[in-house]
């Protein structure tokens, strides 16, 4: 109770059996924090600024918060977004989860040289806050990599490094969004991407993706204004289908004269093994409506979180502005190393021997499920990419399997999650980066189990 009377420095340590040292210390560190006041003529007393309710204890004894009313909440928006709990496909590091490389293929020892070589050499000046678009030697190697590799239209004075695709689009929506602004998604599509846009408090417009990509007429028809579209137009996620050179223009010319603007997500355009690359839609742009957004995450390995966004030139200074309140700049050190990486030729070289790989992954993953799974299966495979999404023929719950199949150590992202509208199709997306072709077979035929298991 506040103005209690505190025994005296020797009378406890008495009552306590210990040496007075203790108490003294004790005592100054609480007149210190302001629990005990010391009054002139009557010793020291719990300090009286003190509220009165105490905390009340907790479950082992110790002290817990006092919870004034009901159950504690947090924002409605954070309400929505699933945990990572309640999606077990996303606990484990096994077959087909999502996001997996061949890292038994990363070059381990180039990239601990040129990490140890940065980190040697420390200087005063990388120490400092650095800028809100990230490391110009990044920047610029990132700037001819994009012009030669994806035909996009940019200088270093556009590149925002970010810590990922995810940042990319936070910063984005930050910079574009208003609560309650249309935003037209694909669908089905990318849930990272939609867990964004619902922390914006924007109103989501699912459009229908078919074997052209996101269907513009019938966006038009469910939405005719929208302040933005999400796309990959390269390699639609989940379908793998690529936008058409039609439909491209379309959503430009729809962007145009609507006002709204395109957020290209280019994840994974690195790994195409058949025919050429595809071009970004960004280098189409004429009307400067295109936010391209890149990420190291599938090219290197996803937890050198890097990634980058080349912004239209005017909105540059709101992207800038937006940074700085946020993170304010991206950490030094990753920038560096992927600078040198890229700039002494090794990046060039590790896509061009990833991508076989890849390539005989992919093709050891089809050629089982087509030989284990015909019956069961529809395969979407779009030489591309890092991961298959099948359909299952029977009626049946992918969810519910996913859950069952992950207690046995295999992770299967359901489909169904990536739609928003109400009949989602059944499937799974299949990561198969990480899982060698001899392996291959023996992976299939545990799915296989898992989709006759009931
Ligand atoms: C559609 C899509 N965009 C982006 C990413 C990469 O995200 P990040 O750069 O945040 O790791 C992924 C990774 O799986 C993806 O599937």
């Amino acid at each position: 109770m506040s103005g209690q009377q505190i025994p005296s420095t020797r009378t406890l340590a008495k009552e306590l059996g210990i040496s007075r040292f203790p108490v003294l210390n004790a005592y100054a560190q609480l007149l210190g924090e302001g629990y005990f006041e010391g009054r002139i003529g009557s010793g020291t007393v719990v300090s009286s600024s003190l509220p009165d309710q105490p905390t009340l204890p907790g479950p082992h004894g110790g002290r817990s918060t006092r919870i004034l009313s009901g159950p504690r909440q947090s924002s409605t928006i954070s309400a929505q977004l699933p945990g990572v709990k309640s999606e077990p496909w996303l606990q484990g590091r096994a077959a087909f989860v999502g996001s997996q490389l061949a890292l038994d293929h990363f070059p381990f020892n180039l990239w601990s040289q040129l990490l140890a070589f940065r980190c040697r050499r420390i200087v005063e000046a990388s120490l400092h806050y650095g800028h809100p678009m990230g490391l110009r030697d990044l920047r610029e190697a990132i700037v001819s990599y994009l012009r030669t590799a994806r035909a996009v239209r940019c200088d270093a004075e556009q590149i925002m490094i970010v810590s990922g695709s995810q940042q990319a689009l936070d910063i984005t929506s930050r910079v574009l969004l208003d609560p309650k602004d249309r935003v037209w998604l694909e669908e089905p599509g990318y849930t990272l991407a939609r867990y964004i846009f619902m922390m914006a408090g924007s109103r989501l417009v699912p459009v229908p993706v078919d074997q052209e990509g996101l269907d513009v007429a019938a966006g038009r028809k469910l939405c005719a204004k929208a302040k933005a579209v999400y796309v990959c137009p390269s390699h639609q996620y989940p379908l793998g289908v690529v936008m058409s050179a039609s439909r491209r223009l379309q959503l430009l010319n729809w962007a145009q004269s609507t006002g709204a603007w395109i957020i290209e997500d280019d994840y994974d355009s690195e790994y195409r093994y058949e025919g050429a690359p595809i071009a970004s839609l960004q280098g189409l742009d004429r009307y400067s409506r295109v936010i391209y957004i890149g990420t190291f995450s599938k090219v290197l390995f996803p937890s050198v979180r890097v990634g980058y966004v080349v912004i239209p030139t005017d909105l540059v200074d709101r992207f800038v502005a937006v940074r700085q309140a946020m993170d304010i700049f991206p950490s030094n050190l990753h920038q560096q190393v992927l600078s040198d990486f890229i700039n002494q030729g090794h990046f060039e070289r590790h896509i061009r021997r990833m991508r076989p790989i890849y390539h005989d992954r992919l093709n050891a993953l089809v050629g089982s499920l087509r030989k284990d799974l015909a019956g069961t299966l529809k395969v979407l495979a779009s030489g591309a990419g890092l991961h298959v999404t099948v359909m299952l023929k029977a009626q049946a719950s992918d969810e519910a399997i996913s859950r069952r199949a992950a207690l046995q150590n295999l992770w299967l992202w359901p489909l169904s999650i990536c739609y928003l509208g109400s009949a989602p199709r059944q499937g799974f997306i299949l990561g198969f980066g990480g899982i060698p072709v001899d392996e291959m077979p023996r992976a299939v035929r545990r799915l296989r189990a898992a989709l006759q298991e009931k």
